[in-house]
């Protein structure tokens, strides 16, 4: 099913939002829906589990100080160094195993975020230099975009709680906000889907359900003895 060129029999699905859109919420329910059909279904996310993910959350919550003069730019890079080792070690080999593999973010993330962050005034220029520092990256069958209004956003984070993260401020989500509106844009020649992230939860999964069912019934169906031995329940 994957577009990337690569040979593999799983689907590779994207959710991408701004902070408080609803990403991990749908992705989760979506897995849910998959798991109650007896599907093979892998939910990963970025910052990825490996060790620059890791690194990437110390500097998301300021716990890693990185060099003031060129801040975005050595996030971009590290952004794209987990995503080729995200790809590597975790979705291709569950793509290969013939998994739905859901992705909370993947580089549209990296394209909207870090030009929007940048200080640089060539915007095409820093778009065109994230693309090719993930050029090795595959690419998503499909990406889901939770379009939602940077008032809903704010107003579900402070619901969530928590510390402020490096891109809180509301100024920075509202131009994320226009970025993600633009999305089809930033990666040309994906295939991008928007759905409406300011309606309720049932309503954005059943949305979410409409879109991603029939690309899920065309996966093969491969038996859960073919699941890697880590997730002998194909539930990982
Ligand atoms: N459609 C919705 N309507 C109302 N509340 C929602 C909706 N979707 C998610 N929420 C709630 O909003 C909060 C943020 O949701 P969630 O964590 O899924 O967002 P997110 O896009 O993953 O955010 P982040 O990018 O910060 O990880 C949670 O408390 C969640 O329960
Ligand atoms: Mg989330």
């Amino acid at each position: 099913m994957t577009s990337s060129g690569d040979t593999s029999d799983g689907l590779f699905v994207v959710f991408e939002g701004i902070d408080g859109a609803g990403t991990t919420t749908q992705c989760e329910r979506y897995a849910a829906r998959l798991r109650a059909r007896k599907r093979l279904v892998h939910v990963t996310r970025e910052p990825s589990t490996g060790p620059i993910g890791s690194l990437i959350r110390l500097a998301l919550t300021h716990r890693l100080a990185l060099p003031p003069t060129h801040q975005a730019q050595t996030m971009a890079l590290l952004f794209a160094a987990d995503r080729l080792d995200h790809v590597a070690a975790e979705i291709d080999p569950h793509l290969r195993d013939g998994y739905v593999v859901l992705s909370d973010r993947y580089d549209l993330s990296s394209l909207a975020y870090q030009s929007t962050t940048s200080s640089a005034d060539d915007d095409e220029g820093t778009l065109r230099w994230i693309r090719e520092i993930n050029r090795h990256a595959r690419r998503p069958d499909i990406t889901l975009v939770l379009d939602v209004s940077p008032d809903v956003a704010a107003a579900r984070r402070r619901g969530r709680g928590g510390a402020a993260e490096l891109y809180d401020a509301a100024e920075v989500q509202a131009r994320l906000a226009e970025a993600y509106l633009n999305a089809d844009a930033l990666v040309p020649g994906d295939r991008v889907v928007h759905l409406d992230g300011d309606a309720s939860p049932d309503t954005v999964e059943a949305a979410i359900a409409a879109v991603l069912d029939a690309l899920v019934t065309d996966v093969p169906q491969k038996t859960r003895a073919a699941a890697p031995p880590d997730s002998p329940a194909g539930n990982s």
